[in-house]
């Protein structure tokens, strides 16, 4: 190929035009690319299209961006890092952001939380989580402690780890047959005794006692974690039912079972809180953090286990790696450094506590849309609701899918959806008018798909 010709290559694959290459994840393909949903640009609550329309944010991205969008220090931080150090291996070296950063997220999480093993994304942790939970039964003498427990209609990403206690059928059905040794627990959702409750139902503890069947079933010598998220997200947000997490704690402690909250969603002020394990008072074994982190600037995701977890790898000769676990990219310089700018930010205006002081303002706005055509149930906590519309007779979906398309093109609303479930969880600046106008686009958008 002559240098005209490379150029000519490269200016190609430059272009923005051709839409075939790139195969989008968790996306309708061929649906996106005949009429494609296309972002340029975002600040504070908006993205915006080429043409610069703008399209108000109603999900953090992908309850990612709680700061909003675009903020200059984050910004400024990231590119700082990046003229100084691009890349700094975390195996055997290190560098001063991460060791920094570590106490920080310590301190913020309850209890003896105060270790934090970094790795990328949501995905990763949770597969981390299990890995340490197994690992730690090992270096403790009771390594026939393997089994993990998850929930039906969990999600822990898409590693095999995380698909193998997750509880979405989709994302299960096609891969083959995951790890061995998994046992769900029982979704807690149940329309008949719940239906538009606000936060946490009054239904549905009971539910956590099903651990006590999976114990007597295998023995509690053969367990080594249970895994849920405090609130179900990517299923279509299910709040916990009230004493449903303390109830699991219980059992857990009972047979000294970790538990772990995976709290990818619920993480850095999304329920009100740090994590949801202080909105809860319980205190699990582990919690998988990612999205919030650094509000979803650079992927970034981690593990705070608690001490005796940590304690128990720290033995051996010095020389020995305690635990043959890691990423190439863990704590990679730009993503350690977008997120101390963001805990920064998160602490200087208090969004975790803006979320909360928010939280009955929001539910009120979702619930005002209770008697629009279709809606067949509403659920909030903290700043997410979900609206669940009925489906359309044969087309499992086919309307919350309408809602999206319309609701970004004819109307400017980014929302995500699930199944006929419409979820949303704006940036935790949003303000009271950016609440008006989302529930006002929300009414235009489900009355557009009646
Ligand atoms: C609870 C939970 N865990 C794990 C993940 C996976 O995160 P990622 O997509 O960054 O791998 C998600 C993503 O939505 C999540 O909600």
């Amino acid at each position: 190929m002559s240098s005209a010709q490379g150029l000519q290559a490269a200016n190609d694959r430059q272009s923005p035009n051709d839409l075939e290459s790139w195969w989008l994840p968790f996306t309708a393909n061929r649906s996106f690319k005949q009429r494609p949903r296309m972002i340029t640009r975002a600040k504070g609550m908006y993205y915006y299209t080429p043409e610069g329309r703008a399209v108000l944010d109603g999900s953090a991205g992908l309850w990612c961006c709680n700061a909003g969008h675009n903020r200059d220090e984050i910004v400024s931080a990231i590119q700082t890092a990046a003229a100084e150090l691009d890349f700094a291996p975390a195996f055997q070296y290190g560098h001063p952001k991460p060791f920094a950063l570590a106490s920080r997220l310590a301190s913020l999480a309850p209890g003896d939380l105060d270790h934090v093993f970094f790795c990328n994304s949501g995905s990763e942790a949770a597969d981390t989580a299990l890995k340490i939970a197994i690992a730690y039964w090992n270096v403790s003498g009771q390594g026939q402690r393997q089994r993990l427990i998850g929930r039906e209609r969990g999600y822990h990403g898409v590693g095999f780890g995380g698909i193998s206690v997750g509880g979405i059928v989709n994302n299960r059905k096609f891969f083959g047959s995951l790890l061995a040794g998994v046992d769900h627990l029982p979704h807690t959702y149940n329309r008949a005794e719940q239906a538009f409750s606000r936060g946490e139902p009054e239904w549905g503890a009971h539910l956590a006692d099903d651990l006590e069947r999976i114990v007597t079933l295998h023995d509690a010598s053969t367990i080594a974690a249970v895994v849920v998220e405090p609130m179900a997200g990517s299923t279509g947000v299910l709040p916990p039912p009230k004493g449903y997490l303390q109830r699991l704690r219980q059992i857990c402690d009972r047979h000294g079972i970790l538990l772990i909250f995976d709290e990818v969603i619920t993480g850095f002020g999304r329920l009100g809180f740090a994590f949801a394990a202080e909105r809860y008072g319980v205190i699990p074994d582990m919690i998988t953090f990612a999205k919030g982190v650094n509000s979803g600037t650079v992927p970034m995701g981690g593990v705070i286990v608690r001490k005796g977890i940590h304690d128990a790898f720290m033995k051996g000769p010095d020389h020995v790696i305690e635990l043959f676990h890691g990423y190439t990219y863990s704590a990679h310089p730009l993503a350690c450094a977008a997120a101390l700018a963001t805990q920064d930010i998160y602490r200087e205006e208090k969004l975790f506590e803006r979320a909360r002081d928010l939280e009955e303002t929001w539910a009120d706005a979702m619930f005002s849309l209770k008697s629009l055509p279709n809606v067949v149930d509403i659920r909030t906590l903290g700043l997410v609701g979900a609206i669940d519309l009925a489906s359309k007779p044969d087309a499992f979906g086919a309307r919350a899918y309408e809602a999206m398309e319309r609701g970004f093109h004819d109307i400017g609303i980014m929302m995500r959806v699930t199944g006929d479930t419409i979820a949303l969880s704006p940036p935790l600046v949003i303000s009271h008018d950016e609440i008006g106008e989302l529930v006002d686009k929300m009414t235009r958008v489900i009355k557009a798909v009646a």
